[in-house]
């Protein structure tokens, strides 16, 4: 059977920098807050007209030169994203038609902060299987034009960020690639961090002026009670990763978890007794991507030579859902 591994990555985030200090100019907010409480400094924001599949494109284009592919040997696109362009069609169709890529199947998953992973378990399933050779896999989102960027919306807007990464999964014959990936879900938390509106069940038509004064078109998050859990699953699902493969925390080379809070990071590494150089963090620049923390992580890392060959790397992360996921590989 042929194993999963990833043979390249990229990331891309748009221009555009908002800084603390820009972001304490539409709310009551301070830059010593938010790096206090979060460790972000900055993070970027598309311009009007940019879709989480346009950024995706520099990102999907490193990733294939990294993994020395063209557009054409790609069989399949897993796009994670809960900020999809459009409502329908999904993003992964779009990415197919602005790339060029054959008309092959393009799957859009949303599972929020967990999605990069939840795609990653369906890439293995279908290199395992023999079924496909190439998987073209990418977090990419449009955070900023979810966010309530007033006093209402302070706690939210100064997390989240705009951001894409790609990664390619390949197959391979050697003794390397994914190990295992763990999935799980808790909908009873939906409101804990949700976006309610547009939505279908809301009646006729789906998006009223009633819903928008209402600003149910924003992202809310009851961060307290996000935090209380995250601490909780991500030692959790990292340790359930640890133990299918019969490994234990100092096995691991690198720990790349979600970007969520450098405050949760924290405290997922000394729960877990990990030394500093085990966990990567970029989160003071970019802020939480959402799906795309992840393979922006992967991808800087590797760039950095955080990551080299033989070495065992755990992915984790929580978030809307609420969900959960872990994956552990040999790099
Ligand atoms: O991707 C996964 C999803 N998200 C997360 O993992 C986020 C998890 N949660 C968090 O990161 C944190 O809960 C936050 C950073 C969102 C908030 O930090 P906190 O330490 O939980 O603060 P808090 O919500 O308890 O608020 C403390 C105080 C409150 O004032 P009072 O009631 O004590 O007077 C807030 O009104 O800070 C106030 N506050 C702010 N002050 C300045 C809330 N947001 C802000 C702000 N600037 N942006």
């Amino acid at each position: 059977m042929p194993n999963p591994y990833i043979s390249g990555t990229g990331f891309y985030l748009p221009p555009r920098i908002v800084t603390n200090d820009e972001l304490s100019t539409y709310m009551d907010t301070s830059d010593e807050w938010i790096q206090e409480r979060t460790g972000i400094k900055e993070r970027h924001y598309v311009e009007k007209g940019e879709g989480p599949s346009d950024i995706a494109i520099p990102a999907t284009k490193q990733a294939l030169n990294a993994a020395g592919l063209k557009v054409s040997d790609i069989d399949f696109i897993i796009f994670a994203t809960s900020t999809p362009d459009f409502y329908a069609p999904g993003s992964g169709c779009l990415l197919q038609e602005k790339m060029g890529f054959n008309e092959i199947g393009a799957l859009d998953i949303r599972v929020q902060c967990s999605g990069f992973i939840y795609g990653l378990s369906i890439a293995e399933q279908y290199i395992r299987t023999g079924t496909f050779k190439n998987i073209l896999l990418i977090g990419a989102e449009v955070q900023s034009t979810a966010m309530d960027l007033t006093n209402a919306g302070r706690d939210t807007a100064i997390i989240f960020g705009d951001g894409a990464g790609a990664a390619i999964i390949s197959a391979t014959d050697e003794d390397r690639g994914v190990l295992s990936t763990h999935m799980h879900s808790e909908g009873k938390y939906l409101k804990e961090l949700w976006l309610e509106s547009p939505a279908s069940n809301a009646g006729y038509p789906r998006i009223n002026k009633e819903a928008l004064d209402e600003g149910k078109q924003f992202l809310k998050m009851n961060g307290k009670e996000v935090f209380r859990h995250a601490v909780t699953r991500f030692p959790e699902v990292i340790n359930e990763a640890l133990e299918a493969n019969n490994l234990t925390s100092e096995n691991i080379d690198l720990l790349i978890p979600h970007q969520a809070n450098l405050r949760i990071t924290q405290m997922v590494q000394k729960r877990l007794s990990l030394r500093n150089e085990q966990v990567f963090s970029n989160i003071h620049k970019y802020g939480n991507t959402t799906a795309a923390t992840i393979p922006i992580a992967l991808a800087e890392a590797f760039n950095e030579g955080k990551i080299k060959d033989g070495d065992l790397l755990v992915l984790a992360a929580f978030g809307s859902g609420f969900t959960w996921a872990s994956a552990i590989m040999k790099w």
